[in-house]
């Protein structure tokens, strides 16, 4: 299981020490939630902070871009130094154009599921996908339950994934703690996100709280 702890829920004001901590800790990926007060109400951190950190770790840099348009800043996280590059189907009017963007630059590409948006979203997209997020909560803030209704879109995608043949991540985020980790390797995830489960307690829990992830 590939733990990805979100920097959303980590202290800001010491961003590349936090990365250099879950790094030392046993995260596989930095997840960066990148939000721009319009396609979720929050605000937060763009391509010149993923820059920054860059250097603090060796680690995957896996972008989650809560933004609208998102087409004209995939070229700016590239660069910055995002390896997975994610996007919410709503965002823009064509997903397939998004998506071999990202790839044409080099990085991974996603596709983020709303809790209300349909598996189908992506029937005739699997061929131009490496990473699939299933949200577990509305997008926008870090520290919110966890949604069962979830897991059975987490299933309907393991199958779409098995069926297509080809290998591509299933990643989940929100409210993912030891107990719903478990529901959701169960329903076939292969990556969780997990902010307040990992930086709760500080540095010196960060690498109890990622074992606690993988079980
Ligand atoms: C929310 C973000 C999540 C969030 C998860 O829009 O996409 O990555 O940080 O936080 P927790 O793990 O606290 O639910
Ligand atoms: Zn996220």
């Amino acid at each position: 299981m590939i733990i990805a702890p979100s920097i959303l829920a980590s202290d800001f004001a010491k961003l590349g020490e936090e990365c250099r901590a879950i790094e030392a800790a046993g995260a596989d990926w930095v997840h960066v939630d990148v939000m721009d007060g319009h396609f979720v109400p929050n605000i937060t951190i763009g391509p010149d902070v993923v820059k920054a950190l860059r250097p603090h770790v060796s680690i995957p840099f896996d972008c989650h871009l809560m933004i609208s348009p998102a087409d004209p800043y995939l070229e700016a996280f590239r660069e910055a130094g995002a390896d997975m590059i994610s996007i919410h189907p709503e965002a823009g009017p064509h997903l397939n154009r998004s998506l071999t963007r990202i790839r044409q630059l080099g990085a991974k590409a996603g596709v983020v599921f709303n809790p209300s948006t349909s598996p189908s979203v992506i029937e005739y997209m699997m061929d131009d996908i490496d990473l699939i997020l299933v949200m577990s909560i509305n997008p926008g803030f870090g520290g919110q339950s966890f949604m069962p209704s979830q897991l059975r879109k987490i299933e309907t995608l393991r199958g779409m994934i098995d069926a297509s043949g080809k290998d591509i991540w299933l990643e989940v985020d929100g409210g993912v703690n030891p107990t719903t980790a478990r529901q959701c390797a169960d329903a076939g995830a292969t990556a969780l996100v997990a902010g307040s489960a990992v930086f709760k307690g500080g540095p010196g829990a960060y690498a109890g709280n990622i074992a606690a992830l993988r079980g």
